[in-house]
């Protein structure tokens, strides 16, 4: 999909105060949702183990529901409005770095790349999860390719092991526990570019995430 300037866009529907609406109201509770399980998940690991699981699979709904919403949403919710190529996205990043970078209503394409990375590694994350739970249910994973396979079984071929208190060890819990400190890193990231957006563009992008609304396009600036 080609980008759409202020000056060639249809009407927008600005309100009074010069703003306009571009996250939806279950796109926020989404957000804002997704952070509160997310952190709790974080803090409940090893300790409250079935907090920890009910965080996690209220991740997985959530994560769930984005999918679809990114099928049917409002505009700047939909997977269309803001997935680009690579090819677009190093363009952006390198405007980033000469400091010349659009101002985009929805997501930008360095964001849009991230909201992909999340989305996939808190699945990973919940998935490896919800496999530790049950030795069945690794059982029904297709066969693993011959090339990985010795790499994942440890010394006794067995994806499980349990430690002395009875927790899950092994290569699955290894997994589990890199894609959550990998989920922690896109996190910081995220949020850095967050920040940094923000003084970049002079709006803040945090408070548009609880409110909903951006300030109206200026010329240039992608709708
Ligand atoms: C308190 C820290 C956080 C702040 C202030 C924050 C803020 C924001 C903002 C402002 C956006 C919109 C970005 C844009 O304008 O393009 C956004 C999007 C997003 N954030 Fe965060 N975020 C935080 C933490 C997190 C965490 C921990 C996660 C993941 C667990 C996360 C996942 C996402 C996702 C998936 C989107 C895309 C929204 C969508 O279109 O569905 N955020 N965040
Ligand atoms: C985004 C969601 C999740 C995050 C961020 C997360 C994070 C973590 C982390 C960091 C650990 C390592 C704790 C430690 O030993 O230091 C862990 C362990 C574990 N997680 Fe998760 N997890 C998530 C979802 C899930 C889900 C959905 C399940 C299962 C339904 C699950 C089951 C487990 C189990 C069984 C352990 C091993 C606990 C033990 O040591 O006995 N996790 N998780």
């Amino acid at each position: 999909m080609t980008d759409v300037t202020a000056q060639d866009a249809p009407e927008m529907n600005t309100q009074p105060t010069g703003t306009v609406r571009v996250w939806d109201h279950l796109l926020r509770v989404f957000h804002w949702a997704l952070v509160a399980a997310f952190a709790t998940a974080w803090l409940t690991a090893d300790e409250l183990q079935p907090v920890h699981e009910f965080a996690g699979y209220t991740v997985a709904g959530l994560v769930a529901f984005r999918l679809v919403w990114g099928l049917v949403g409002s505009r700047y919710a939909r997977f269309a409005q803001f997935l680009k190529g690579p090819g677009e996205t190093l363009a952006y990043l390198g405007d980033m770095a000469r400091g010349r970078e659009r101002r985009y209503l929805g997501h930008n394409p360095a964001g849009a790349a991230m909201v992909v990375a999340l989305l996939v590694t808190l699945s990973g994350t919940v998935f490896t999860g919800w496999l530790m739970e049950d030795k069945t249910r690794v059982a029904m994973l297709p066969a693993m390719p011959a090339i990985v396979a010795p790499a994942w079984a440890d010394g006794d071929g067995d994806e499980f092991e349990y430690g002395e208190r009875g927790e899950v060890e092994g290569p699955l819990k290894e997994v589990h526990e890199t894609l959550a400190n990998l989920m922690l890193l896109l996190a910081a990231l995220h949020v850095g570019g967050v920040v940094l957006a923000s003084f970049r563009h002079h709006e803040n992008l945090t408070r548009a995430m609880v409110t909903g609304d951006k300030r109206g396009p200026g010329p240039g600036d992608i709708v």
